[in-house]
């Protein structure tokens, strides 16, 4: 079966849509998502595109600051300090990746943790690997766009074994986290694991999200895998696609995501989520 993130996304944005409409009597406003661009990355301007087509979808207010690629890493920061005492505004996104004369680092860590939707503050991933009853952060958007898409598969987590490609702190290590807290005996391959394929013929769920495209192929996968692919790759045509050969792994996948329409569409879906989330926190 192919489970279509591009559907589930639907449902849940119209779903969200509903619970939005009843926010400017509830609180007088709708949730405002702030997005700051800097540079030309084709890539980023097509995922901020789509952020901004989702916020309209839910009925966000949304502002996007497209920067030019020579803007100094304190006017980033200047920015942000400014956004992050507007109470007009109760979500600040940064695209990534930022131009290489500014520190990520630096950007994350200043934007106030309450207004980080996209979850990589370290105090947001610290509530993540600190795993306390009721805590509660905004966890990153794509690694639970993965639990959401496992979820509509039907896919049983508890005592599976999960095998996550790629060890990011955006993707591999926060759903490596989530799958954990499901009860998923979970490994984490990389660039520098022996035997990968032998690795991951044992997984009941595979990850893909290293940025190789068609890197899994159907041998390195097991008969009824559930197998979600993360990758936003270019094949040798220059057309999009993942990390998985969707050709030779689909027939042996049980579940498998498509690339397009698979874990990006969900990315957003969570991004607007968490921006509610924010949005209700501060009420
Ligand atoms: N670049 C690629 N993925 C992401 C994401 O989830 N958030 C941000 N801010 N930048 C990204």
């Amino acid at each position: 079966m192919v489970i279509s993130g591009k559907e589930l996304a639907a449902k849940l944005k119209a779903e969200m849509a509903e619970q939005v409409k009843t926010f400017p009597d509830k609180y007088g406003r709708v949730p405002h998502l702030v997005v700051i661009l800097v540079g030309n990355d084709p890539g980023s301007q097509t995922y901020v595109r789509n952020k901004e087509k989702a916020c309209d979808v839910v009925g966000f207010k949304h502002t996007t600051y497209r920067l030019p690629e020579e803007t100094s890493g304190q006017e980033v920061l200047d920015r942000i300090v400014e956004l992050n005492t507007d109470d007009t505004v109760d979500g600040i996104l940064v695209q990534l990746p930022l131009p290489r004369h500014i520190s990520e680092t630096k950007v994350i860590e200043t934007i106030s943790k309450e207004k980080d939707v996209d979850g990589f503050h370290p105090l947001n991933t610290a509530a993540l690997w600190q795993k306390r009853p009721n805590n509660t952060c905004i966890i990153p958007c794509t690694p639970m766009g993965i639990i959401k898409l496992l979820e509509e598969g039907g896919v049983e987590i508890a005592g599976k074994k999960a095998v996550v490609l790629g060890r990011s702190q955006i993707v591999g290590l926060p759903i490596s986290k989530l799958l954990l807290d499901r009860n998923a005996t979970v490994t984490i391959c990389h660039s520098r694991t022996k035997d990968l394929p032998e690795v991951t013929r044992q997984a009941d769920i595979l990850v893909a999200a290293i940025g190789k495209a068609k890197f899994v192929t159907g041998d390195m996968v097991k008969e009824g895998a559930a197998v979600i692919d993360v990758g936003m790759d270019l094949d040798e045509n220059g057309k999009l696609c993942g990390d998985v050969d969707f050709a030779s792994v689909e027939p042996k996948a049980s579940v498998i995501t498509p690339v397009p329409g698979g874990v990006g569409p969900m990315t957003i879906c969570c991004l607007m989520s968490n921006t509610i989330q924010c949005f209700l926190n501060s009420r």
